[in-house]
């Protein structure tokens, strides 16, 4: 029998590189590169789909690209009449997420080719993902909310159609502005717990509806995308900025963690906070909501007096989407929405890789214990 109990066990994973790639680099020291792109470059300069065209072919798009991609994305912004009335079909209380997870699934029934994995049909096919995952999300809040669905505008981005599509009014040049970069800060980040579940599923050469669906379940956990919900209900426990240091004092002395705090690969600040920092900034003071961003400002002078740790992208993306008027339960929703393009560039390259990702385990059990028939248990 092999023993195998004294084999090396990285716990987390962390600082494990689980296979190499080129679509971004999480850089400890408080830098994001998509494609050898900083970030801080790039937001303010592109629009989201020219972030999606870079993670789907490596490479800024042309004017022309750019234009037929937007295109492409408005088409595809639809979705089969059975995920629509699959989706009126469920309980109330089902959490936007669960919904989403089941949805992006049942997706992969209605693919116009399925059996095939040319690069130009896994091409096609993530750009279906990207453009029908926030119509998945907004459907959902117009049905919940017994409102009439509305039709993407052709001359509209994505990230501006989305909200559309989610609230029914058009949005003003800063809530387009406000979405779009939301959606570009929150494309792509290294291999992040639910990128690495959609490579896992990848790997196996599963479909890349499977891998998609595994990362929806993998950001709805609270250590990852489903922080920016928590943040919320935190904000909402804290009526003034006064109770701010008792109340992280005591969630500290509990050993709760400060959700929307804290990072496993940067060791100083986001780089993504400043960005939604100066977003929710703005979205507070025009929507009278200062009192909720000031709230913040002190949380986060405090949780850093205290833990020395930063916020991560959910903190400030938390108080962003609220002043754009997203329900709570929605926010992960969002943060999917815009991730979509990353999951997908990913299941692709891994694909390219094409290598299982399949760790090994240090058994830490029993061997050779007596087996006792269920009469004598
Ligand atoms: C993201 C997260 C899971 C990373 O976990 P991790 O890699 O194990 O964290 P670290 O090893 O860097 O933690 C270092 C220390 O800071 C503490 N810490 C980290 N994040 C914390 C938080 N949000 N609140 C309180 N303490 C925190 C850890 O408990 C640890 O303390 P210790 O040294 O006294 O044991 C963790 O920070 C967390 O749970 N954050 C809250 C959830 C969240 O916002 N998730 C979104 C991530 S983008």
């Amino acid at each position: 029998m092999t023993n195998n109990h004294d084999r090396v066990v990285t716990r987390g994973l962390r600082g494990v590189a689980a296979a190499e790639t080129k679509i971004s680099f999480v850089d400890p020291l408080g830098a994001l590169y998509y494609l050898g792109y900083n970030i801080d470059a790039l937001v303010e300069r592109v629009c989201y789909e020219e972030v999606v065209y870079l993670l789907l072919y490596g490479k800024l798009p042309s004017k022309n690209q750019l234009d037929a991609l937007k295109l492409q994305l408005v088409a595809e912004m639809n979705l089969p009449e059975a995920v629509i009335n699959s989706i009126k079909s469920f309980p109330l209380n089902s959490h936007p997420m669960e919904v989403l997870r089941t949805e992006i699934s049942h997706l992969s029934m209605y693919d116009p080719d399925p059996d095939s994995t040319s690069e130009k049909v896994k091409i096609r096919r993530a750009i279906r993902l990207v453009a029908k995952v926030p119509t998945l999300v907004a459907t959902l809040h117009r049905l919940r909310t017994k409102q009439q669905l509305v039709a993407p505008k052709e001359e509209a981005g994505l990230a501006e159609n989305f909200l559309y599509l989610f609230r029914g009014q058009p949005a003003d040049t800063e809530e387009k502005e406000a979405i779009d970069r939301f959606m570009t800060l929150h494309a792509d980040h290294g291999f992040n717990a639910s990128t690495f579940a959609a490579r896992v599923a990848a790997s196996t050469s599963s479909d890349m509806y499977s891998a998609v669906t595994c990362a929806v379940g993998t950001l709805k956990g609270p250590l990852h995308g489903g922080a920016s919900e928590k943040v919320m209900y935190m904000l909402d426990d804290i009526n003034t900025e006064e109770e701010v240091e008792d109340y992280i004092q005591g969630m500290l002395d509990d050993q709760k963690k400060i959700m929307g705090f804290g990072h496993r690969v940067y060791r100083t600040e986001d780089p993504r906070t400043k960005h939604l920092k100066e977003i929710a900034g703005n979205l507070c003071h025009r929507t009278k909501t200062m009192n909720l961003y000031n709230l913040c400002i002190r949380i986060e002078r405090v949780v850093h007096e205290k833990k020395k740790i930063f916020p991560n992208v959910d903190f400030y993306a938390a108080v962003t989407l609220n002043a754009l008027g997203v329900p709570f339960q929605f926010f992960t929703p969002f943060f999917a929405s815009s991730r979509i393009s990353g999951w997908t560039a990913h299941v692709i390259e891994q694909y390219k890789d094409a290598v299982l990702l399949r760790p090994s385990s240090s058994y830490v059990g029993k061997y050779g214990r007596p087996f006792i028939p269920i009469k004598k248990r």
